[in-house]
């Protein structure tokens, strides 16, 4: 290396320090984190090799720094980095759907578990968004059929740029459904048939206070689901039942408020083995149950 190009460089350890600094003094929930991931995202390496890259050129700096200002308005880290993970993918995301969560993934797992003794499954995914859980259950069951539905146009266009992305990089292509899960109609064709049925629903009750990130990025129709929150998981049960073979199982992911009260109408719809699991925090976050 010559002497120019080292003083023209600059060191990434105090500008991943001012960065975190700066996302903290604006509230950002998990400031170091996030300037690393931004600082990992401009040199195009994974997060945990940040230190074999020591130096910023002169433009990465500069890129840098203006998704800080950006991350510290606000706006959700996986818009800035333009991924979100699921299982052993990422998808693209951005303005006009919903990003996916960290917590989604123990929903993915149980349905992964769960599918280990069930060969060549019919599997659903109501509400799919980006097509997260749908993408991410094709990508580890080859030999799954996997079937997803989404309202929003907007959302659909996403779950579509990543289903495209996911069949071109060799995984089984899954079927997309422009539709409305509440529907007696919606995925009819596959009544009585489905071997798993997972679904991550719009659940916030409409008074809740939400995070700048949420509130003005993520699309109400991603998350406010009536005044308890429950709306579209109530009206979503008969396509559920109708939906799954007897003795299959659903998945679905709930309001930290609603554990109980989602496992009830489980029952009360005549499932058996109604479970509600909770996160790594101990919250409730979502409940399984089978058809009976
Ligand atoms: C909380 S997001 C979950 C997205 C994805 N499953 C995930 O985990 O990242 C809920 C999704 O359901 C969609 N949605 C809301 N109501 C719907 C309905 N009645 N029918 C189909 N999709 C609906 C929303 O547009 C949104 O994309």
């Amino acid at each position: 290396m010559r002497q120019s190009d080292a003083v023209s460089r600059l060191p990434l350890r105090p500008e991943i320090q001012a960065a975190a600094e700066r996302l903290a003094d604006t509230g950002v929930p998990s400031p170091r984190a996030d300037a690393e991931q931004l600082a990992a995202h401009v040199l195009e390496v994974e997060r945990s090799r940040l230190l074999l890259a020591p130096l910023l050129e002169p433009e990465q700096v500069e890129r840098y720094r203006a998704l800080v200002e950006q991350r510290a308005r606000r706006i959700p880290l996986q818009h800035l980095t333009g991924t979100a993970p699921m299982g052993r993918i990422d998808l693209a995301v951005g303005p006009g759907v919903f990003v996916p969560r960290p917590e989604t993934e123990l929903l993915f797992a149980w349905a992964l578990a769960h599918l280990e003794s069930v060969h060549a499954p019919l599997v659903v995914d109501l509400c799919t968004g980006s097509g997260a859980l749908a993408l991410a259950i094709a990508n580890a069951r080859p030999d799954a059929a996997v079937h997803a539905v989404e309202l929003d146009p907007a959302a659909l266009t996403w779950a579509r740029r990543n289903a495209d992305a996911r069949a071109a990089a060799g995984d089984t292509p899954i079927t997309l459904y422009a539709g409305d899960v509440t529907a007696a109609d919606t995925l009819a064709e596959l009544n009585g048939r489905v071997d798993l049925l997972v679904a991550n629903p719009p659940y916030v009750p409409a008074a809740a206070e939400l995070d700048p990130e949420v509130a003005e990025h993520d699309p109400p129709q991603a998350l406010f689901g009536g005044a308890d929150g429950l709306d579209v998981i109530r009206a979503m049960l008969p396509s559920i039942t109708r939906l799954l073979r007897a003795g299959a199982p659903a998945g679905v992911e709930h309001d930290d408020s609603h554990g109980a009260q989602v496992a009830r109408l489980f029952t009360a719809a005549g499932y058996t083995a109604t479970t509600e699991h909770r996160d790594l925090a101990d919250r409730p976050r979502f409940v399984t149950a089978t058809r009976g």
